[in-house]
């Protein structure tokens, strides 16, 4: 069970820096380096990155969250629903398992939607709107992710 448990640990703290820090990695770096060619350009190399993105990053996540889900009940302290709702443990398990849902949901409904909309801007203007829009969008990202991270180190507490 040991074993099984470091294996499970092992996975999902992988998984989560993977997820967590490609979402950090494209908001600071990546994006802001692409804005600064001209719309063409930007239009061509987001839509090849985009696709791309989601197709690594929605498994990746959902793996995290099951695994994160495993890691507290299977292989962890909460086994009946008084540890989930009545231990400090137990609901800091349950708001990084609904953050992160969140966080998934988010990126689906709301970011992906935007992000693809860059590709039919006809204008400089029409893009940098929804560039800024992008922004407002992928802080509410980070702030659910910095979130599922305090989390993550309050139960590493007990708490
Ligand atoms: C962005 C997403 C996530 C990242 C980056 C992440 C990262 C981590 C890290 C680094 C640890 C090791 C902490 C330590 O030992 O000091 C950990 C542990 C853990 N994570 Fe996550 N995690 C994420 C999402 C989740 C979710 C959604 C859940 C719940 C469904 C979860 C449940 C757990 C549990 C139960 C532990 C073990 C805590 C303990 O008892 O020490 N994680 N995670």
């Amino acid at each position: 069970m040991m074993t099984l448990t470091i294996v499970v640990q092992w996975l999902h703290v992988f998984l989560g820096i993977f997820w967590f820090g490609s979402s950090l990695y494209v908001d600071a770096i990546l994006i802001p380096t692409l804005n600064r060619l001209p719309l063409k350009e930007q239009q061509k190399i987001g839509g090849l990155i985009g696709p791309r993105t989601s197709q690594v990053l929605v498994p990746v996540g959902l793996t995290v969250v099951a695994l994160g889900f495993l890691r507290g009940t299977v292989f962890g302290p909460l086994r009946s629903l008084d540890a989930v709702f009545g231990t400090a443990y137990g609901v800091t398990w349950l708001i990084a398992l609904l953050l992160a849902i969140g966080v998934i949901l988010w990126g689906l409904l709301v970011l992906k939607p935007r992000a693809e909309a860059l590709g039919n801007a006809k204008s400089p203007e029409a893009y940098g709107a929804i560039v800024k829009q992008l922004k407002v969008m992928t802080l509410v990202e980070i702030t659910g992710f910095v979130a599922i991270f305090t989390c993550m180190i309050l139960m590493r507490f007990g708490l």
